[in-house]
C-alpha cells in the first residue's frame, strides 16, 4: 500500500479519535491509574481512545502491527506497525490545557525507533482543530497548507523540550536546561512532544529537545518535522530514540547538538527510565 493511502487511514482514524478525546474532555476526566511515578496517570479516555484506533486500526488494516501506549503490543504480519499515542500530553488533558493530540504514525519494520522507517503520520490537536501529517518523501503539512522548518541563530532561536515524570530526571534536565536557556531566544515546555515536534515543522519553534521519549510520542511527529525540513536526530547522528530526540534546521541542529551535549554529560550517564506499565 502507498504511503498517501496509509496517510489517508491515520489521518482519518486520528481525527476520530480525536473527536472522542474531546468528548470525554468536555464531560470531565477522570484517572485511571498512575505509572512509572504518581505525576505519570493514565486517565480513563487515554484507554478508551486508544481502544476506539486499535479497532479502527484493525479494521482497516488487519495484517498490521499495533504498537500503543496503552495497551499489548502485536507484530502483525505485513511489515508495518501503527505507533499510537492515543493523549499525548496527557497532563495538559487533565487540567483542560487545550494543547493535547492524537498521534498516530505507521512504520516499516517493528516497534524500535532505532530500525524503523515511517512511511506516514498524523498528529491531531482536537481542541483546536489542527491536524498535521505527512508521507515519507510527500512532505508535511498543516491542514492543506505545506510546512518548511524556519531557520534562527542560536541566539534567536525559540527552542521547546519537555521533562521526565521521574523526579530525578526532572533535575538533571532542568541542569541541562540552565546551561542552555541563556544562549537563546527563550524555552518552551509546552507538554505534547508530539505537537512539539509539529511546532518545529511549521515554525512556531526553532528547534526542539528532549531525552527519554517512548517511541509513540515522536513516531508521527518526528516524520512531520524531518518532511518539512528539519534534521531530526539522535546524538551524534544515530536516530532519534528514548536517549535522545532534536529537531532542527540542519545548521541550528548542529549547533544545539555541540551546546547539550556538553551541558547533559551527566544526564546522558542515568539509567534509562523504567518502561511503561
Ligand atoms: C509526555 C508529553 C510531554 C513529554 C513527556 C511525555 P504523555 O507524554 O509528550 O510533553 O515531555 O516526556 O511523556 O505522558 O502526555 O503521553
Ligand atoms: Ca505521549
Amino acid at each position: 500500500m502507498r504511503a498517501e493511502e496509509l496517510l489517508t487511514i491515520a489521518r482519518s482514524v486520528a481525527v476520530t479519535a480525536g473527536e472522542l478525546a474531546a468528548r470525554r474532555r468536555s464531560e470531565g476526566v477522570e484517572i485511571a491509574a498512575s505509572k512509572s511515578s504518581p505525576e505519570d496517570v493514565v486517565t480513563l479516555a487515554d484507554r478508551e481512545v486508544e481502544a476506539l484506533i486499535r479497532s479502527l486500526l484493525a479494521d482497516a488494516r488487519p495484517q498490521d502491527g499495533f504498537f500503543g501506549e496503552e495497551s499489548e503490543a502485536d507484530v502483525g504480519s505485513s511489515g508495518l506497525t501503527w505507533v499510537v499515542d492515543p493523549i499525548d500530553g496527557t497532563v495538559n488533558y487533565l487540567y483542560g490545557v487545550p494543547h493535547y493530540a492524537v498521534s498516530i504514525a505507521v512504520v516499516e519494520g517493528g516497534p524500535d525507533p532505532l530500525t524503523w522507517m515511517a512511511l506516514a503520520g498524523a498528529v491531531v490537536n482536537p481542541a483546536i482543530s489542527e491536524v498535521f501529517t505527512a508521507t515519507r518523501g510527500g512532505g508535511a503539512f498543516l491542514g492543506e497548507r505545506r510546512l518548511a522548518v524556519v531557520a534562527a541563530e542560536l541566539p534567536l532561536a525559540l527552542v521547546g523540550t519537555g521533562f521526565a515524570y521521574l523526579a530525578e530526571r526532572r533535575r538533571e534536565q532542568a541542569d541541562t536546561l540552565v546551561g542552555l536557556v541563556g544562549e537563546v531566544r527563550d524555552i518552551r515546555r509546552s507538554g505534547t512532544a508530539s505537537l512539539d515536534l509539529c511546532s518545529v515543522a511549521c515554525g512556531r519553534l526553532n528547534a526542539y529537545y528532549e531525552s527519554g521519549l517512548k517511541p509513540w510520542d515522536h513516531a508521527a511527529g518526528a516524520l512531520i518535522a524531518a518532511e518539512a525540513g528539519a534534521r531530526v536526530t539522535g546524538w551524534g547522528g544515530a536516530p532519534a530514540s528514548q536517549d535522545f530526540i532534536l529537531a532542527a534546521p540542519p545548521t541550528l541542529a548542529a549547533t544545539l547538538e555541540t551546546l547539550l551535549a556538553g551541558q547533559s554529560t551527566h544526564s546522558r550517564s542515568l539509567p534509562a527510565a523504567p518502561p511503561v506499565g
